[in-house]
């Protein structure tokens, strides 16, 4: 393996990448396609999808397919799953990157806000990864799965109240390392990405109130917020073959946030 494409290649592989209509899910699904995978991308919006997949078989010239859905409901993840086997082939890299982030007052947060929150990251993950999981283990097929987490998945927030998800956060990274170890007998790696705080859809107003953005780059060493495609490395190391060896990995993409 002594070329830089036999590393990180990814042709021939199909990925699946939840919440690629905005932020850092259109980055992740750009990362799989610039390694030459296939790319399904499921969300809500399919305009926006549409969208997306235009642009990436325009940039990157590999087969996208964008699939409307909600990933809470499991009549939805069936249905990506199966138009994903019929239009495009067997999915062996999937991206639980879908998720929430609703703030509130602990002392006031009611349960609808709490369950949405457990529903779409952690729920929804959980039963993607193994219907995933089991199609390639009865093949006998590897794969991959990325989720992603957060640097709040290691501590509380000190600019917001989001109990929900710093618990589901927290929650995701667990999960990641259990179904690393109970599935490496497949070859399936587990993995989670980490990062610190980058403006998208989900944070840009968060970050747009006064002080905000100061205090969140205060408690970055590197000084500033990151950019959404400086999520793309990850991605591309842990679905290639040089991350054959990495499962159960929590990898910061945070510019330092936890290092201290
Ligand atoms: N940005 C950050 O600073 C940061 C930091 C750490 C971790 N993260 C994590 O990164 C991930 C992406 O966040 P982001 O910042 O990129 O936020 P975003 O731009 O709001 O993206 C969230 C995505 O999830 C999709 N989604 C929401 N509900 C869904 C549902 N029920 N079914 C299917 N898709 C659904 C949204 O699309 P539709 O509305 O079209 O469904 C959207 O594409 C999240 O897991 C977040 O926790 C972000």
């Amino acid at each position: 393996m002594d070329a830089l494409h036999e590393l990180f290649s990814l042709r021939g592989h199909i990925g699946l990448v939840t919440g690629a209509s905005s932020g850092l899910g259109v980055e992740c699904a750009k990362a799989l396609a610039i390694g030459g995978a296939d790319v399904v991308i499921a969300a809500r919006r399919g305009d926006r999808l549409e969208a997306v997949a235009a642009e990436i078989r325009t940039a990157y010239g590999v087969r996208v397919l964008p699939i409307a859905a909600d990933i809470t409901v499991e009549a939805d993840v069936d249905r990506i799953i199966s138009s994903s086997v019929a239009e495009m082939g067997e999915i062996d890299i999937l991206v639980n990157n879908a998720g929430i982030a609703p703030t509130g007052r602990a002392e006031r947060i009611s349960r609808q806000v709490w369950d949405s929150a457990i529903a779409l990251n952690l729920t929804a993950p959980m039963f993607l990864s193994q219907k995933i999981a089991a199609r390639l283990i009865e093949r006998g097929k590897p794969g991959r799965i990325i989720n992603m987490t957060s640097v709040l998945g290691q501590r509380a927030s000190a600019v917001y109240r989001l109990s929900p998800y710093t618990a589901t956060k927290a929650a995701i990274s667990n999960l990641t390392r259990q179904l690393a170890v109970e599935w490496a007998a497949y070859k399936i790696n587990v993995n989670a990405i980490s990062p610190g705080w980058i403006p998208t859809e989900a944070t840009e107003a968060g970050m747009a109130k006064p002080g905000n953005r100061e205090k969140m780059e205060a408690l970055t060493p590197l000084g500033r917020l990151g950019l959404p495609e400086e999520v793309r490395g990850a991605v591309i190391f842990l679905a290639s073959k040089a991350g054959d060896y990495v499962t159960g990995s929590i990898l910061s993409v945070d510019g330092g946030y936890t290092a201290w």
